[in-house]
């Protein structure tokens, strides 16, 4: 896994009305942030970011040293160190949960190895032939972690990768979360849920574009 070293400051993005005004965060191997706030505070638009799948409109990314442009395709960055698991899965019904999870792999090398360990490790193997839409959601979203896990990132953005769980699942997703923390992975999660919140390290609420300890 690569060492992380990310910084953002005084980050700013608006789109019809200001969004994010002045946010700033510093991410390391082994960091569990959780981000709550209303709908539509910007949320997924600061997790966007953090993926470097949006530009930002003002301040500084700093990925291991290295000042981001705000406008330069990232796409390189994100495959080597970024792990996304999506609001909604964006999983593709069309294709079985192995094609799923597989997926990532149509642009990198092979990692057939490490796909044999998530199977195992997330209790998938029974689902491997399955397709999408006959999954629960609690398997789905497994599916879609063990997809954003394949390439090893050292950094994993998950945006309410429980808010369509029940207790149990949600449970499962979260300790899971606590496992990779450990082995060196830093996750921020957004979430709306307070008690799954409280499964990471620093709990930080945005409001009014800004990002506040609770
Ligand atoms: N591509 C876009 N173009 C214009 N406005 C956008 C775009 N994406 C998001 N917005 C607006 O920016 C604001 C923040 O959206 P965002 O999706 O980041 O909120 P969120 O906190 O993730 O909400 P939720 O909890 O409902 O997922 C909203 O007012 C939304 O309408
Ligand atoms: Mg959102």
């Amino acid at each position: 896994m690569e060492a992380l070293d990310l910084q953002i400051s005084h980050l700013s993005k608006a789109y019809h009305k200001p969004v994010l005004q002045d946010v700033c965060l510093a991410l390391r191997n082994g960091s569990f942030v959780s981000i709550l706030g209303r709908s539509g505070c910007g949320k997924s638009t600061l997790l966007n970011i953090l993926g470097l799948i949006e530009p930002w409109d003002r301040g500084e990314y700093v990925l291991n040293g290295r000042t981001l442009h705000r406008r330069e395709d990232h796409s390189r960055l994100r495959q080597k160190y970024i792990g996304f698991v999506f609001q909604s899965y964006h999983l593709i019904p069309t294709l079985s949960c192995r094609e799923n999870i597989l997926l990532p792999l149509l642009y990198s090398r092979q990692r057939t190895k490490r796909f044999e360990a998530l199977v195992e490790r997330l209790e998938l193997e029974p689902l491997l032939h399955r397709r999408v839409p006959t999954l629960s959601g609690g398997e789905k979203q497994r599916v879609a972690i063990a997809r954003a896990l394949l390439q090893d990132p050292c950094l994993i953005l998950a945006d309410e990768p429980t808010g369509n769980l029940d207790p149990k699942n949600r449970d499962v997703i979260l300790s899971l979360f606590r496992q990779e923390q450990k082995e060196g992975r830093a996750i921020v999660m957004i979430t709306h849920d307070a008690e799954a919140a409280r499964a990471a390290d620093q709990v930080l609420h945005l409001e009014g574009g800004v990002l506040c300890e609770t």
